[in-house]
């Protein structure tokens, strides 16, 4: 689904990404590892048109997708999580999670004009879904305070809110696990499991912690120095002694930038 060619990118004299090549399968969580500085965030940036590859090609459902706009990419059904601008901050809770249908109605007005569906009906259908949401989430009674407010593993949660509310293909996510309080984290990652079963989302999850990356993915990539190391399930890597080498002198728990 997604085919990372021999992707280029360096910062000034740093080459944070090295020829890297790797894909991600239809309907897998995959999971991506590596010591800090190894280049996932880059290469998360990368591929959502975050920032353009020195060389190297993207292609996702089979389609070129190398040096488009982050929110063109976005509209082809790939999306990367946390990341809530200052716009979103201002806004209420439940505005954000109005607000990314409320832009695909725009954009598919065409779509919505032959389903004879009005404006207003789509809006109760968003509004409905984003209250069944805020439940969910344990948040329901947050969702006229402004973004900012919140505390850092709520905004995490209205993130995967937002992730919630449109039908995507493929979702990347940057360490789902960190700074959400313990008993919700599980309720997160069961949650992912169930949209990755149930509705055949795929994942592809950058995560530091361990027991979560084990817990969750299938396959794992290893990344070091700007490429990809080896990948495998996650016993094969967990008992690779290249991976193990490549942590050694760093707590592979520690937090990674
Ligand atoms: N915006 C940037 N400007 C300069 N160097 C950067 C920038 N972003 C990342 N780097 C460098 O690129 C390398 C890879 O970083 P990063 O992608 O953040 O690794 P990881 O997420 O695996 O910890 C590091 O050496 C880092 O210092
Ligand atoms: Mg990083």
């Amino acid at each position: 689904m997604l085919k990372v060619n021999k992707i280029n990118k360096h910062f000034g004299g740093v080459q944070a990404i090295c020829d890297c090549t790797l894909e991600v399968e239809k309907g897998t969580i995959t999971g991506l590892i590596g010591p800090n500085g190894a280049g996932k965030t880059t290469l998360f940036n990368v591929i959502t048109g975050f920032y353009k590859p020195g060389s190297g090609q993207i292609h996702f459902n089979d389609e070129d997708i190398t040096g488009l706009q982050p929110y063109q990419i976005f509209r082809r059904g790939l999306f990367r999580t946390f990341q809530i601008t200052r716009e979103y901050k201002e806004m209420s809770v439940l505005e954000n999670l109005l607000l990314i249908p409320k832009g695909q109605v725009g954009e598919r007005l065409w779509n919505v004009w032959f389903k004879a569906k009005t404006i207003a009906e789509q809006e109760q259908e968003n509004l409905d879904k984003a209250q069944e949401i805020l439940e969910f989430l344990e948040m329901k009674s947050k969702k006229d305070m402004p973004a900012k407010h919140l505390p850092g593993g709520e905004k995490k949660l209205l993130e995967l809110g937002r992730m919630m509310m449109v039908d995507l293909d493929m979702v990347l996510l940057d360490e789902p696990g960190a700074g959400i309080p313990p008993i919700l984290q599980n309720k997160v990652l069961d949650y992912i499991k169930k949209m990755s079963r149930e509705r055949g989302l795929t994942l592809f999850v950058v995560e530091h912690d361990m027991n979560v990356i084990m817990n969750l993915c299938d396959p794992i990539i290893v990344m070091t120095d700007g490429s990809v190391l080896t990948q495998g399930s996650p016993e094969e890597v967990r008992s690779d002694k290249r991976v193990i080498q490549a942590y050694l002198g760093q707590n592979p728990s520690e937090h990674h930038t």
